[in-house]
């Protein structure tokens, strides 16, 4: 699958790419009303990765449902709109205005962006992850994917208080917080000051955050974090994951998703792995440091 921002909402891509090879298209983030996005500079070069802080800039779920959603309804790939609110209640509103939508596959909740205000709290918080999913959940037939921040204290609870509250899947991670300091300037390089560092530097954290989830919920894992090669996806597999994205790897390579997949089948067959899914989580058998989460249930948290 695409990860969400870094393909825009598939038209691009579609006119450059065979979409349907795609295990999934997912879409930049849309929100209620249109936004704008923070001011420029927003995206930052970093060793092994980039850091960005776009701040949900979409023309407003409107605007996407009309334009977009008939284009999507005439692809043979799925389309998961990944959606960012403020609120457990526009998380809702966001669920309601795209149920029922014809193109629309699935909804992919972004309470774990970096770049905007509120939407990082949610993610870390148990409860208001909870919250806004269950908000998602009431509204729309649409499956939910909850998307998770590797920068909440205990991420393995908080992925397991969406699936308490009706999140079918789970994407892990979205980016890590981060900054950039221009020395000559003696300022922050992005405006925002902080931003979400991704690609290659990521990719150790992301893999335990998935090895942590997958020992934490049975609901599938999304892998997503630094993956540009089909060996990435592999790891991805091995920790615990069902499926991957691939995201700023396509800012360096536009053919980067379709190579993860040739390159992932490639392997499959030089390992004489006839079923991918044999190797889904293989690495969960050995006796590791990661603890398997001592999860208190939801409830108490909501009671406290
Ligand atoms: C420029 C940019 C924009 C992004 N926009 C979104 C977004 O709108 N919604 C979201 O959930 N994640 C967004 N992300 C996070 C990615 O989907 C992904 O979770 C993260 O970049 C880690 O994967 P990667 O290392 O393969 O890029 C964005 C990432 C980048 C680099």
């Amino acid at each position: 699958m695409s990860a969400s921002g870094t393909s825009g909402v598939g038209d691009d891509f579609a006119r450059q790419h065979n979409v349907n090879r795609l295990g999934a298209f997912v879409t930049k983030a849309v929100t209620l009303r249109r936004r704008q996005g923070n001011p420029q500079p927003r995206t930052v070069e970093t060793p092994a990765g980039m850091l960005n802080s776009i701040g949900l800039q979409n023309p407003g779920v409107e605007r996407v449902i009309a334009d977009m959603a008939p284009v999507w309804a005439g692809w043979e790939t799925p389309v998961i709109v990944n959606v960012a609110g403020e609120t457990a209640g526009e998380f809702g509103a966001l669920a309601a205005a795209l149920d029922g939508v014809p193109g629309v596959a699935a909804l992919e909740l972004n309470i774990s962006c970096p770049n905007v205000n509120n939407v990082l709290d949610i993610g870390q918080s148990v409860l208001a992850a909870g919250r806004a999913t269950r908000a998602a959940a009431r509204a729309t037939e649409l499956p939910i994917i909850a998307k998770l921040t590797p920068a909440a204290q205990e991420p393995a609870q908080i992925a397991r208080a969406c699936v308490d509250e009706g999140a079918a899947v789970i994407c892990a991670i979205n980016t890590v917080p981060g900054m950039a300091i221009d020395a000559e300037a003696r300022r922050p390089v992005l405006t925002r000051g902080m931003g979400g560092l991704s690609g290659p530097a990521i990719k150790p954290i992301a893999l335990r955050v998935v090895y942590e989830m997958a020992r934490a919920v049975s609901v599938p894992i999304i892998g997503c974090g630094g993956i540009r090669s089909g060996l990435d996806a592999v790891e991805f597999l091995m920790a615990g994951a069902t499926a991957v994205q691939v995201g700023t790897a396509s800012f360096a390579n536009p053919h980067a998703l379709l190579d993860v997949i040739d390159e992932l089948e490639a392997w499959l067959e030089a390992h004489d792995v006839s079923d991918v899914r044999d190797i889904i989580g293989c690495a969960q058998q050995f006796e590791t440091d990661v603890p398997a989460p001592l999860l208190e249930p939801v409830e108490q948290h909501a009671a406290g």
